[in-house]
């Protein structure tokens, strides 16, 4: 009789490491590189990293207001030496305003640091411009006290696509969301990009097809787990209702699951034994039936 132990600890492993695809595949989704994939249409924002400042004052005599905001869309902030850390964003922060206060020859007063985009929060929600060629990217931070009760606050870029880039532009905050407006070669699709004539075809087809299998084996793995877990979940729940099973009794087709891993080991056994070369196969590589 062969030991039973070792079974039921490889169906665990099997199990475990199926859930630990699984949610890696998830958690693969959840963050923002820089690359999107809008409508079957793939943009590259990378060029647009590292950090930019845009600002508008307003003048409220006797004091004008500066409000400043700083991002970058593909990673957090650094942290700024020399500034008091109550005067800047936390760390983990994407895009961040401040609002400065001055009165006349008086020091510079910071009134409020807004996180408006921070990598815990970021929710990314992006789609293509229907007046005209780019992208709408909205990127999320967390509550922000400017009214009685704290609003989520928000990043919001229009992004052109244009062959030559600007510098972005300051164009609204109503206290809950920034409104940023940026024109460069980015907000076009990988296949507007280089000649414009042909925007169906073109070298972003080839990356589109790697996509799509891409994310096929993340649904075959999904699909593959629903229905493992459904047939231990609907199998356990028989042998439950009509024969009264508890614990590893629970597991339908236990007999079966007990042999899988030798019936494996069998198999890899018997295909080594046919790739090896015929002298040690005669040396003792036979298996007992
Ligand atoms: C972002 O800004 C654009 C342009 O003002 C607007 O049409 C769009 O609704 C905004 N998106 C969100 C999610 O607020």
């Amino acid at each position: 009789m062969t030991p039973r132990r070792p079974a039921r600890s490889s169906l665990f492993s099997l199990f475990s490491a199926l859930l630990f695809l699984q949610s890696t595949l998830v958690s693969a989704q959840d963050t923002f590189d820089c690359h999107l994939t809008i409508d079957s249409l793939k943009y590259d924002l990378t060029s647009l990293s590292g950090e930019h400042t845009i600002s508008r004052t307003r003048e409220t005599p006797p004091t004008s207001w500066l409000d400043k905001a700083t991002f970058n869309l593909c990673d957090n902030l650094k942290i700024q030496d020399g500034v008091a850390a109550g005067d800047q964003c936390p760390d983990g922060t994407r895009a961040c305003l401040t609002k400065t206060n001055t009165k006349g020859s008086n020091s510079d007063r910071v009134v409020a640091v807004i996180p408006l985009a921070q990598s815990a929060a970021l929710k990314p929600e992006y789609s293509s411009l229907s007046s005209s060629k780019g992208i709408s990217l909205v990127l999320h931070g967390s509550p922000y006290p400017i009214a009685a009760e704290p609003i989520p606050q928000s990043f919001n870029l229009t992004l052109l696509c244009s062959q030559e880039a600007s510098e972005p532009k300051f164009i609204s905050y109503d206290g809950v969301q920034l409104k940023v407006e940026w024109s460069a070669p980015a907000g076009c699709s990988e296949s507007q990009q280089p000649p414009k004539d042909d925007e169906s075809k073109g070298p972003g087809d080839g990356g589109k097809e790697e996509e799509s299998v891409g994310s096929g084996i993340g649904w075959f793995f999904l699909v593959l787990l629903i229905a493992f877990g459904a047939y231990f979940g609907l199998g356990a729940y028989y042998n439950y209702s009509t024969y009264g099973a508890r614990g590893l009794d629970l597991i339908p087709h236990r007999d079966f699951w007990r042999e899988v891993p030798y019936m494996l080991r069998d198999v890899v056994s018997h295909l080594c034994s046919t790739v090896r070369p015929r002298r040690s196969s005669r040396s003792g590589g036979y298996i007992a039936v």
